[in-house]
């Protein structure tokens, strides 16, 4: 019988300062989180020192916010779980500094969580009845993670981006066209009004790893196509073509977002729903930013509708990074024994089998 447990979660991978409180890995207490996002927007992209600087000056106060907002004190809390990776080590150094303070001061236990695992965990908060084995997709401006889930703290890696992120092809497509920052749901909102048949961009083939991820080469196809269309309009050669097709039919910009968008997530699940096959899954998880991706939601409701397989995509706030799923997987962690001591460190390049 797993011991009934007040958990203090505390996330700082990212450009989010999360803290959570979760009772027994079930019921959100409180779920705080300070997100950097308007600040990174400046520069398009994520800024590693502003990252942690940023996380140093709000930690205390949203570690107040979570102990208010569960309406306790710090005295009820009785373990802290902390992300020790992966994720940037400046930012994961701040949580894991303040998490082993807190457990040193407070002589309590403290529980070190994988990102990742945690973004799995976040299903759970909602469904406490998952159906295994799943696969499960994790999609963020950092992470394109692919991994079957035999039991909760059991994982066989499948496959992973070689180069960048999804997110961060949506971050960088948008930011060469213009956009803003973060890309994500800007394309994919612009996406709606578009023709995603417009421009057939590539899907990557891997030639080893047949769940691995490769997104390079799909954002420098859609660079390359809107900057040869550009050359030529802006060309006084009225006989020029653009990216191959006559000055006339070169497609407007929600055209060439919803093809980008297409491509980019038709990759994601055919491999999703070849990994089922081969694995005979019966669930599939979806974490991660991304996973708010509407293109992403409806693809995958086509694709498995009337196979009985169970799709699990956790609400918005779930979904981003957040702190309820760390204390949540910590409550899990904690009865499995999974402690550290104050020796604790950061793994920026955290394994699964680590
Ligand atoms: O999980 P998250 O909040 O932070 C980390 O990257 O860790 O994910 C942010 C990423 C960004 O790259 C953002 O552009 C992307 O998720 N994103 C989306 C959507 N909403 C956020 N990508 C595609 N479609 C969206 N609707
Ligand atoms: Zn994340």
């Amino acid at each position: 019988m797993d011991k009934k447990l007040l958990v203090l979660g505390i996330e700082t991978s990212c450009d989010e300062t999360a803290v959570a409180v979760v009772r027994d890995g079930r019921h959100i207490c409180s779920n705080v989180i300070s997100s950097q996002v308007k600040i990174h927007a400046q520069y398009g992209g994520i800024v590693p020192e502003i990252a942690s600087r940023k996380h140093i000056e709000v930690i205390n106060q949203v570690v107040e916010s979570a102990i208010n907002d569960a309406k306790i004190t710090l005295n009820d809390i009785e373990a802290i779980a902390v992300t020790y990776g992966p994720g940037l080590v400046g930012a994961l150094l701040i949580g894991i500094s303040f998490a082993k303070a807190l457990a040193y001061g407070r002589e309590l236990p403290l529980i070190p969580i994988n990102h990742l695992e945690a973004h799995i965990y976040a299903v759970y908060l909602e469904h406490p009845q998952i159906n295994l084995p799943a696969i499960a997709l994790l999609v963020s401006g950092g992470h394109t993670e692919m991994v079957l889930v035999k039991a909760l703290g059991v994982y066989e890696p499948l496959g992973r981006t070689k180069d960048d992120a999804v997110g961060e092809a949506y971050d960088k497509v948008a930011k060469w066209l213009g956009l803003g920052y973060p890309g994500g749901p800007i394309i994919d909102q612009l996406a709606k009004s578009g023709n995603k048949e417009a421009i057939r961009f590539p899907r990557a083939v891997m030639k080893r790893g047949k769940y691995d991820f490769s997104y390079s080469g799909l954002k420098t196809a859609v660079i390359n196509y809107t900057r040869n269309a550009e050359h030529r309009l802006s060309s006084t050669d009225g006989l020029s073509l653009a990216g191959g097709l006559p000055l006339t039919e070169v497609p407007p910009l929600n055209d060439i977002v919803a093809s980008f968008q297409e491509a980019a997530i038709d990759a994601l699940t055919n491999k999703v729903m070849n990994a089922v096959k081969d694995t005979s899954a019966v669930s599939i998880i979806i974490g991660g930013g991304v996973a708010a991706n509407s293109r992403l939601r409806d693809q995958l409701n086509e694709k498995t509708a009337g196979k009985g397989i169970s799709l699990y995509i956790p609400s918005p706030v779930l979904c981003t990074d957040n702190a309820a799923m760390v204390a949540g997987l910590g409550f899990h962690k904690y009865n499995t024994g999974k402690m550290a001591d104050l020796s604790l460190s950061v793994k920026p390049n955290l394994k699964w089998d680590e």
